[in-house]
This record gives C-alpha cells, sequence and structure tokens, in this order.
C-alpha cells in the first residue's frame, strides 16, 4: 500500500486544493502519514506568494530526499511552473505537476502506468481545467468549518502579484455546484461556511439556461437563504469593487458574519498607483465609512505590504497613518518581496530589508494597540461564539476555545457542573480582552 503525505504552503485556496487532493489519494486507496519522512509519496502544494514561500520549500525537500532516497516527491501549486524554481529543486524531485493535472497522474500512478522514473518532468498530458478540478469534493479538514471556493484565478495584475500567473485567469463556478456544496454542507452539520475566492466581488459565472446568479451579492444572498444554523464568512474583497449592495446584504442578514477582509495595501495613492490597485485611499476611507455606518459592530481586517519599490518615509507615514484612522482587528503585514514575472519585478527594490523590517515593526505596534483598543470594547457584554475545541491540557478541562462572530478567538472558561458541545453555538460574557483574543463564561 503506498503511504501519502501532503504538505501545504500558501493561502486558504491552496488549502482547499490539497483537500481536494486528500480525497483523491484516499478514494485510491494511498493510506496517509502524518510523518513526511515515512511516506512513499510526498505531494508538496506551493506557494509563490513571497520569496520566503518558495525558500522554505527549498529548505525542506533535498533533506527529505536525502533520507529517503526512494520517495516519490511531487511538487504541485503555485510555484510548480516557474523554471528557477524547478532548477533548484530537480535533483531532489521525482515530478513537477501542475494541480489541475495532479488527479490524473495519481491515477496513473495507482494504476502503475507510470514508470517512476527519477527526475522525469511534467507526466501528465491529459487536458485538465478548474471546472474538473472543482467536481472534486474536497476531504474536509475540519468538521465543523469548511472552505469553499467560488471562483480561482485573477484578473487583476496587481504589479506586485504572482496569483494572475500562479493560478491563470478568473473562473468562477456554476452558482448551482456551489448551493450543493454548501446544502451538503449545512446538511452535515458545519457551523462556519468560508467562501474563497481571490477578488469575490468579481464572481461571475459563465452565463448559461441554470445560470440566474450574475453577482457575488446576489450568490451570497442565495446562501444566506439555506435553511440552517450556520455563519457565512467570505474573502478576499478588492476595494475597488466591493458594492454599496454587498454592504447592506452582510448589514441586514444575520448568518454572513460581521466581518470584513478589505486589505489596503498602502496608504500613499502614489505607491497605490504603482502597485496597479485601482483606487484611490480616498476611495477605501469612503467605503470604511459606509461599512462603520452601515454596521457599526463590524470587525476589519487588511493586507499591507511595505517597502514598496520607492515607497519613501513620507509614503510609508501615510500607511501608518490610515492604519491608526481605521483602527484594525487584524492585519497581515508583509515586506515587499520582488516576483519573477510581475511588473513590479522590473523596478528597483530599493528600500532596504532592515528598513522593511522596521516598518513591519511599527504597524505591528499600531495594530497591538487598535485590536486591543477595539477587543475591551467587547468587555461585559454577551457574544454568540461557536465551540471549535476542548483547551488541550486536561488541568483546563473546563477550557474551551472558540470564535465570536467578528472572528475573534475567544477562551470560555466553564465552572465544573458546566457543559458545551463541540460544534454548537453559545452565549458568551467577555470577561478578558487581550490583543488578539478575548475570555469570558457562558
Ligand atoms: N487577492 C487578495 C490578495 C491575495 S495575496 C487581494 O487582492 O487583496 C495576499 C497578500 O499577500 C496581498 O494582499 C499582499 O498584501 C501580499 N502580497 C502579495 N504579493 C506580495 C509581494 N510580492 N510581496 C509582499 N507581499 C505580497
Ligand atoms: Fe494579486 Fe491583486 Fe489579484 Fe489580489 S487582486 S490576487 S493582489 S493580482
Ligand atoms: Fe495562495 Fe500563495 Fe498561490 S497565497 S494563490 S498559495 S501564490
Amino acid at each position: 500500500m503506498l503511504t501519502y503525505h501532503i504538505l501545504t504552503f500558501g493561502c486558504q485556496m491552496n488549502f482547499n486544493d490539497s483537500e481536494r487532493i486528500t480525497r483523491i489519494a484516499e478514494n485510491l486507496k494511498f493510506k496517509k502519514v502524518t510523518d513526511r519522512f515515512k511516506a512513499d509519496l510526498v505531494i508538496v502544494n506551493t506557494c509563490g506568494i513571497r520569496q520566503s514561500a518558495e525558500d522554505r520549500v527549498i529548505g525542506i525537500v533535498p533533506k527529505l530526499r536525502k533520507k529517503r532516497p526512494n520517495c516519490i516527491i511531487i511538487i504541485t501549486g503555485c510555484s510548480a511552473h516557474r523554471k528557477d524554481f524547478q532548477k533548484k529543486l530537480v535533483s531532489a524531485t521525482s515530478y513537477f505537476i501542475e494541480i489541475l493535472k495532479l488527479p490524473q497522474f495519481l491515477k496513473e500512478l495507482a494504476e502503475s502506468k507510470i514508470k517512476i522514473v527519477k527526475q522525469e518532468q511534467e507526466k501528465a498530458s491529459s487536458p485538465a481545467n478548474p471546472a474538473d478540478f472543482f467536481k472534486i469534493s474536497p476531504l474536509y479538514s475540519s468538521p465543523l468549518s469548511a472552505y469553499v471556493p467560488i471562483m480561482t484565478g485573477c484578473n487583476n495584475f496587481c504589479s506586485y502579484c504572482v496569483v494572475p500567473y500562479a493560478r491563470g485567469r478568473e473562473f468562477s463556478r456554476p452558482s448551482k455546484d456551489i448551493m450543493q456544496e454548501v446544502k451538503q454542507l449545512v446538511t452535515n452539520g458545519y457551523k462556519e461556511i468560508i467562501l474563497l475566492g481571490q477578488n469575490v466581488n468579481s464572481y461571475q459565472p459563465e452565463p448559461s439556461k441554470n445560470e440566474k446568479i450574475v453577482s457575488f451579492p446576489a450568490l451570497l444572498e442565495k446562501i444566506s437563504n439555506i435553511s440552517g444554523d450556520f455563519w457565512i464568512r467570505f474573502l478576499t474583497s478588492h476595494p475597488k469593487d466591493m458594492s454599496d449592495d454587498l454592504i447592506e446584504l452582510i448589514a441586514r442578514s444575520n448568518k454572513i458574519t460581521n466581518y470584513i477582509h478589505l486589505p489596503f495595501q498602502s496608504g500613499s495613492n502614489r505607491i497605490l498607483k504603482l502597485m496597479k490597485r485601482k483606487y484611490t485611499i480616498e476611495h477605501y476611507l469612503q467605503l470604511i465609512t459606509k461599512i462603520r455606518t452601515k454596521i457599526p459592530q463590524a470587525a476589519l481586517s487588511t493586507d499591507i505590504i511595505v517597502g514598496f519599490p520607492g515607497e519613501t518615509k513620507e509614503d510609508f507615514g501615510k500607511t501608518a497613518q490610515i492604519m491608526k484612522t481605521v483602527g484594525f482587528d487584524m492585519a497581515y503585514i508583509s515586506a515587499f518581496s520582488s516576483r519573477p514575472e510581475t511588473v513590479a519585478d522590473n523596478l528597483v527594490d530599493d528600500v532596504s530589508e532592515a528598513e522593511k523590517k522596521e516598518r513591519k515593526l511599527i504597524l505591528t505596534e499600531i495594530l497591538e494597540k487598535t485590536a486591543l483598543k477595539n477587543n475591551q470594547s467587547y468587555l461585559g457584554k454577551e457574544v454568540e461564539v461557536l465551540i471549535e475545541r476542548q483547551k488541550p491540557s486536561l488541568a483546563k478541562k473546563h477550557t474551551y476555545l472558540g470564535k465570536t462572530e467578528t472572528y475573534k478567538n475567544i477562551r470560555i472558561n466553564l465552572n465544573a457542573n458546566q457543559s458545551v458541545k463541540i460544534g454548537s453555538f453559545c452565549k458568551v460574557k467577555v470577561t478578558e480582552a487581550g490583543i488578539f483574543g478575548l475570555e469570558g463564561t457562558l
């Protein structure tokens, strides 16, 4: 029996792709092992968003090969096609396979049609497309919470970003398939559905007789009409495309959670232009005002890049100011990393690594202040919590961990005669607030 292990890097999209690959492997009766050094087959699902993501793979794979000279190592995912990445891994890798072609490849491997020859390249030649790939049902990792992609790829070509090259042009899943998947999940007791897309606002399925959905808010509304007790989250929204309809829908729906991830990337219009983001910071702030007016309890998170080529201290100061003005609950702050193929790769990466680090630190300090302040506003209030798991320590057997509707981690302390069910919604009174989480009692 073939044992396998999947190593996944990158975003939720890759995580979900790996769940589909897991389904295929299990259907083929491969046996999953948790230790990659014990697997006959290791699939590495790569990410190329920053150089550091590729460097981790370059660090891991040769070591694995050294310990396991005969195991089959497949490199797949967002960087598998990149020639200079391949070059660094070629001696340690068995195959580089596009993720869409991997299901067919694994089937052929199971049937041993493919003779395993080390260093042989790109074997699966059958045509593959996202539509077929999405038809594979994921083997979800969690019994409560599921990622459901509504689209893949991106047409935006922000100047720093590899996603349009890694995942190709936008493809939207037919709404019927999405509805079917969500209905099935809800029937099976799932409580949190996280819709995924690089830019969910440009969801646009192929027009057909059966396809009546024409926009993301229309899809979201349809999903929120599915009966059952569950939360809907979604990411990512692009500020240039987020509509008033969407904000109003979130405000009036009790299933769509009041948590919005809206990357602004930079507070400087000059840098936004160089990034080809196609909005101004004034437009972004207007959106925030609309959100805060219609959904006062909303939690907000964002993505920021510091040290984009040519970012001056003044440009950076504008980013820091936006952080203070908006007061985010969470921010994913990255140092600019020059990526091959992208437009920004032709610009001079002129902000030093030390300066990038310093700028990240300054933004992190602002975030810690605003997140703490926002969390403190929950003190003494009652919030709805999805119970996710018990704290894994015997001494704390009356402590559970969960999420609020606004995507905050919360620890729930029960007294000896109380109990909660994992996967249930509970009312929790908030007693403590920290930078990255809350604490409370039933
Ligand atoms: N589709 C999403 C972003 C997906 S990538 C959007 O448009 O907002 C996730 C985040 O990685 C980006 O928001 C950006 O902040 C960061 N990122 C992307 N390319 C990067 C690069 N070359 N260097 C540093 N950070 C990058
Ligand atoms: Fe990348 Fe921009 Fe597309 Fe987001 S919208 S995935 S940052 S190109
Ligand atoms: Fe995601 Fe990385 Fe690909 S962020 S889309 S896994 S390049």
